[in-house]
Order: structure tokens, then sequence, then C-alpha cells
């Protein structure tokens, strides 16, 4: 009878913190009564940027309105102008070379300023500058990414409503001093928030459904992922160091009040990506990452295991890279709440827990190698693979407010060339892959027709003619300097694969 109390009360609680959850999520999804953000010194400074930046910005005001283009905007706006953009669809990639620029949505009712892709159109946002701020735009239908940034610092990226937009949803690279904050993300074929090689990001307040992988860090470093709500992905949240990428590091991660939800949705990711090979029904994995902390998570209903922290060698078919050392170090868990996960766990995880006369995959998985790891409470969760785990000193990271900085940090500096490889990469390889036909012709043919020939590239982006009745018509770069499109046209004839 006692037991039957006990159980009782244990579902109450549950039901009362999974209607959190659900509450959360409701007023994510009507906008109203959010909860408040936490307080940080950047914060004020992310406010300057984006929500009372008409009061303080220091240039003007361009409106857009529906019929209008962004990127005539962009063209004619100079650093510190906000563009205010109204709801009306707008069919374009916006393409932003400039610093200082806020992009500001105008929601009225159920209108949005919305972005349409028609599943032809690459990405809706590409920015390369810095102090960006993108906010409150509806982006749909986009082959490739919703928001893009390229080495850009000091960026907001919020209340943004990204739906099937491609392989990434929000997607910040080589980025310092960045915030990912209240947006809401459904049907991204990889990362729905994807954090590659940045620092001091704060992910927070975000909604995350029906991706294949929710929230992503990866080779980042000083990123806190808060109060976010993560259900019905492939994967819930990821840290991981992908092998094979310039920067070779991932650590410095909080994972802290996040509710990790029913995270069992059939893997979609394009095969021969690294997300593709992720079993699906994990709510949080650790790859190879070092110094995570996981705190305060709600992780509930992930059928495969609640949290797995693994090696390399986990994925099979994982590219080797001598450079990046592939252990898990010094993850610690804190105490979470962790409940009816392992319902229906991959082969080889159930194969691990039938030794231990269980047939339900873990609350929480250590799989290969990994030193320096430990637990608060290992007995208050089924466990698999934690006997080198020792127990952890620290209880609570709530020192950590935010991994924003105080102050903007200066521009990322950079060489025209490594510029040149990041544009190529980021905007043409989007339609141009070495030599296979994409939306564009492959590289190598048109290495063939300029050969020894920049500026026959440079000044064909800049001005396209349609050449190829089988092709679509390439949409003009000229959003990028001179320098640029001689520079990404001499890196386009060097590239081998
Ligand atoms: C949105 C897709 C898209 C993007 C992005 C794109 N291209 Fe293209 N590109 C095309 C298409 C489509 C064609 C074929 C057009 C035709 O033949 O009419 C093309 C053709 C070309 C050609 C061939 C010109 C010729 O004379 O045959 C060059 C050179 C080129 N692109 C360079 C670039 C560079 C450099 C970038 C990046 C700055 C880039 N493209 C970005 C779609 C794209």
């Amino acid at each position: 009878m006692k037991n039957i109390f006990k159980i009782l009360a244990f579902v109450v609680l549950a039901a009362v913190i999974f209607a959190g959850g659900i509450f959360t999520a409701k007023n994510f999804l009507t906008k109203k009564d959010l909860p408040p953000a936490p307080v940080s010194k950047f914060f004020d400074g992310a406010k300057e940027l984006s929500g009372s930046i008409a009061k303080t910005s220091t240039g003007k005001i361009i409106e857009v309105k529906n019929g209008q283009r962004i990127q005539d905007a962009v063209m004619e706006a100079k650093p510190g102008d906000v563009i205010r953009v109204y709801p009306g669809t707008y069919n374009e990639t916006v393409y932003v070379d400039k610093d200082n620029i806020s992009f500001q949505g105008v929601v009225k009712g159920n209108d949005w300023p919305t972005l349409e892709g028609d599943h032809k159109l690459n990405d809706a946002f590409l920015y390369s500058g810095n102090n960006i701020s993108i906010e409150s735009f509806k982006i749909q239908n986009y082959k490739g990414n919703g928001v893009m940034g390229q080495s850009g610092n000091n960026f907001v990226i919020s209340y943004n409503w990204i739906i099937n937009s491609g392989v990434y949803g929000i997607f910040p690279e080589f980025g310092k001093n960045g915030l990912v904050e209240h947006n809401i993300l459904t049907g991204i074929e990889d990362a729905a928030i994807y954090i590659g090689m940045c620092d001091n990001i704060d992910v927070r307040h975000n909604e995350v459904y029906g991706s294949v992988a929710g929230i992503e860090i990866e080779n980042s470093r000083h990123a806190l992922v808060e109060d976010n709500y993560c259900y019905d992905n492939s994967g819930g949240i990821l840290a991981f160091i992908t092998p094979g990428l310039p920067i070779k590091t991932c650590y410095d991660v909080i994972i802290r009040n996040n509710y990790v939800l029913n995270n069992n949705h059939v893997n979609f990711g394009a095969p021969g990506s690294i997300v593709s090979m992720l079993p699906a029904g994990t709510g949080i994995i650790v790859m190879a990452a070092d110094d995570v902390i996981i705190e305060n998570n709600f992780i509930s209903g992930n059928d495969n295991a609640g949290i797995a922290i693994v090696d390399h060698k986990f994925l099979a078919d994982i590219a080797v890279d001598p450079e990046s050392e592939p252990n898990p170090d010094r993850i610690s868990i804190l105490d979470n709440f962790m409940y009816n996960n392992g319902n229906n766990p991959i082969k080889a995880v159930k194969a691990g827990m039938l030794t231990k006369l269980d047939s339900k995959g873990p609350d929480i998985l250590h799989y290969g190698g990994g030193t320096g790891n430990c637990i608060r409470d290992v007995n208050r969760y089924r466990s698999f693979g934690l006997e080198t785990y020792s127990r952890c000193e620290l209880t609570s990271t709530s020192k950590v407010v935010s991994y924003l900085l105080n102050e903007p940090v200066p521009p990322r500096t950079s060489t025209p060339a490594e510029r040149s490889r990041l544009t190529y990469y980021g905007v043409c390889s989007g339609c141009h892959a070495y030599n296979v036909r994409m939306v564009g012709p492959p590289t190598i043919t048109i290495q063939a027709i300029y050969k020894d020939n920049p500026k026959g590239i440079a000044d064909y982006i800049t001005k396209p003619v349609h050449k190829r009745k089988d092709y679509p018509e390439m949409p003009p770069q000229n959003y990028l300097s001179e320098e640029m499109r001689i520079e990404v046209a001499k890196f386009m004839l060097t590239v081998q694969k």
C-alpha cells in the first residue's frame, strides 16, 4: 500500500513537472508571457542590438514592405541601421556582408514577415558581418540553412520561427559572443540549432522539435544551453567534437534546466552526415567533448537512453582525425530528473543492459574511453558503463549566469584568403560541388572554363547571364565586395575535392 502511494506521488510530481514543460511550450508558441531571460551584463547590450534597437541605434530605419526586397535594403544600409521588415512574403536569400545591421521583423497578430524558400532557395539569411541581429522572422522551406553566420561576432538571433528549412536551422559558424534565444524550430534535417566552431555562446529558451538533432554544440567552447524545450527529435541536445574540422576542441559546455523529452523521431539525416549515424531515441549525447556539465534537466521518454557519453568509436563510420582527441573527459553529471527512458533501446545497448539483467535502455550510458568523469548520485539512475565515474564534488553551476562577454568583442581578424575560403564553403558550395551536379554545374567544369581567369569568374558572379537551359539562373553575388569576388574566384579555381 505504502508503495502505491509513493508511486502515485511520483506520478503526480512527474505530471506536474511535465505539464510545466507543455505549459512553457504553449507560451513559446503564442509568444505571450515568455519566461524572463536570465539577467546578465551583456543582456543589456543584446537588447540594444535587438529589442530596443530603434531607440538606441545610431543609424536610420529602413522599412521593407510586402513586394519589396530585403536585399535592396541591405545594399542601402550603413552600419548602425535597422532594417524593419513588415508582414509579407519575401522569396529571397538575404546576404549581409556589413557590420552593425539589425533585422527587425514586425509581427502583427498571425502575420509574420515570412522568408519563403519554396523548396528552391538554399538559404534565408547568410551573414558575415559583426554585430548582426536577426529578430522575429518566419523562415520556411529553404534547402540549406535558415540563418547562417560566417565569422560574425556579437550576434543575436532571437524570436524567429523556422520551419522545414533544410540542413541547419540556425547555424552560426566561427562566431564569438552570440546569443540564440526564444526561437522555435522544426523539420530540420541535421541540427536545428547548430553552434559550429564558436566561443562564448548562450542558447536559451528555444523550442526545438521534429528535427534530427535538436541543439548541437560542435567544436565550440564556453557554451551555455539553458531552458530549452527539445522534444520529438532523433537526438535532443548534443555536445560533439566532430573530427576533420579546422578547430579541434569542444569544452566548457553547461547543459542546464532543459526539458529533453521523447526524442525518438526516425532519423532522416542525409546519408553520410554524422547525425545520420546517430541512433534515434537519445536525449543528450556528449561525443568526445570535454568539461561538460549536465545539470537539472528533465529527461524523459527517450527510448534508447537518457544521456549517452561516448567516444569517437561509438560511430563506426566516423572519419579518423589524428588531431582530435576522441574521448569525453571530465564530464560532470549533476542531479537531473530522469524518468521512463530506454523503452526501446538499440541492439548493442540492450545487449549491455541484459548483462545487468535489465531489458530497458539506461538513463545514463557511457561508452568508450574518457577520464576524470563524475556523477553526483549514481544510484538515482539506471546506468551502464559508469564504473570509472567518481562522485562529483561540484553541486551546482549557479555561479555561471551567462557565457556572453561583458563587452562586444572586436571582429575576428582573418586574411582575405581565409575569408574567401569561408565564402566559398558558406555560399558557393551550397550550389556547386566539386565533381557532381547540384543546383549549379560542378566546380571542376567551372575550373575548366575559367582556368587562369579568376577575373572572368568575378565578372560572371557579379551579373550572371543564364547560359544553360537545364540549370536555373544563378543569383548575382554583387553583395560581396569587389575584392572578395576576386578572392573567392581564385579560391574556386584551387578547390580539389
Ligand atoms: C543559389 C545557387 C548558386 C549559388 C549560391 C552560386 N551559384 Fe554559381 N551557378 C549556379 C547556377 C544555377 C549556375 C548555372 C547558370 C547557368 O548556366 O545559367 C551557376 C554557374 C556558375 C558559374 C559558371 C559561369 C559560366 O560561365 O558558365 C560560375 C563561375 C559560378 N557559378 C561561380 C559561383 C561562385 C564563385 C559562387 C559563390 C560566390 C556561386 N557561383 C554561387 C548557382 C549558384
